[in-house]
């Protein structure tokens, strides 16, 4: 592990005013996002739309690093070159999603475990081998009647640090994403309760496993009501109380917190980071954005899938990325 290559890495990462932007859909999931406007996933439209994103002019002006799927970290753009090496190139950290998705848990119903530790040692030194800077890895945690169980959380919370573990190995920094997800009709206390616990196991396992955590990111859910809950909790109340629980979970040395979007409305991901970011000054690590669906989203609905619709698109997608960047350093 070279401690100075990993606090190098995670602070561009981490640097103000940008944050990350997520690409790294796989192939079933991009197919759900393509569909939605109408066009067949295949590579060929994969590659097209991904383009589109890459290519958006000043991007890099809001966005340190970029997280791929496997198939994009090696794949070229219509102009040959490799995506990868078009994202260093304009400077932006090309990352690479390294879990192998959310699975059944066995024996408890409605809850997933996230797999992907068999082979990862190797799949991570070729992946270091060829430019990447740095891997994520998603588990998932549902909130319902009797759930999140301590098995799903334990189990969950352990891989994320083994994974986190072997990614340092490589100097590759980890972003650890623990994500507690948005369905359901609880209420932002229940959020809280078990956002909470799951990052208290999380930082517990990652001391165990002797994670450097000045090389770690952590891409957390905000503590938010559930999308079907009567009375949702306001923008002030989630800012406020997202940043009571990272404070009475995360060490101060850690590298810093890049939020996930998770299904909340592109105004609800940008306002409540704005907030956070406004009313806290002083915090011990940096708080900023790694969005997936709330950057990309409504670029995705300008294309539809047409080449007269890039510039419009790319244009959109520039907005909803500046708008993220300037509610990362509270300016929104
Ligand atoms: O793993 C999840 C993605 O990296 C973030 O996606 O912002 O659409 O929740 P999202």
């Amino acid at each position: 592990m070279d401690k100075e290559k990993l606090i190098t890495t995670a602070k561009t990462m981490m640097q103000s005013p940008k944050g990350i932007l997520a690409m790294d859909e796989s192939s079933p999931t991009i197919g759900k996002r393509l569909g939605s406007i109408g066009v067949d996933n295949n590579e060929t439209n994969r590659v097209k739309y991904r383009e589109l994103i890459v290519t958006t002019p000043k991007l890099s002006d809001y966005v340190s690093g970029a997280i791929l799927f496997d198939e994009t970290f090696h794949q070229k753009m219509s102009t040959g070159i490799l995506f990868r090496d078009y994202l260093n190139s304009i400077g932006i950290l090309p990352g690479i999603k390294v879990d192998k998705g959310a699975k059944d848990l066995s024996n408890h119903p409605s809850e997933k475990i996230t797999e992907g530790l068999d082979g990862l040692r190797e799949r991570l030194s070729e992946y270091a081998d060829k430019g990447a800077k740095f891997c994520k890895w998603r588990a998932v945690i549902t909130i319902g009647d009797s759930i999140p169980s301590t098995a799903c959380i334990f189990g969950n919370t352990h891989a994320l640090s083994r994974y986190a573990s072997l990614c340092q190995e490589h100097s590759l920094v980890p972003i650890v994403e623990p994500e507690i997800l948005i369905n359901g009709n609880h209420s932002i206390q229940a959020c809280y309760t078990v956002t909470k616990t799951v990052l208290d196991s999380l930082f517990e396992q990652l001391t165990i496993m002797d994670v450097f955590l000045e090389g770690t990111v952590l891409k957390p859910s905000m503590v938010i009501s559930g999308t079907e809950n009567k009375k949702r909790a306001n923008y002030d109340d989630v800012a406020k109380t997202t940043i009571e629980c990272l404070k009475l979970c995360l060490p101060n040395e850690l590298a810093g917190v890049a939020f996930l979007s998770g299904g909340q409305t592109d105004e609800e991901s940008t306002m409540h980071l704005n907030i956070m970011n406004k009313s806290n000054k002083s915090l011990p690590w940096r708080v900023t954005f790694s969005y997936a669906r709330a950057i990309q989203q409504s670029a995705l609905q300008s294309w539809l899938g047409k080449d007269d619709n890039i510039k419009k698109a790319q244009a959109v997608l520039a907005d909803r990325a500046e708008k993220c960047s300037l509610a990362s350093i509270g300016s929104l």
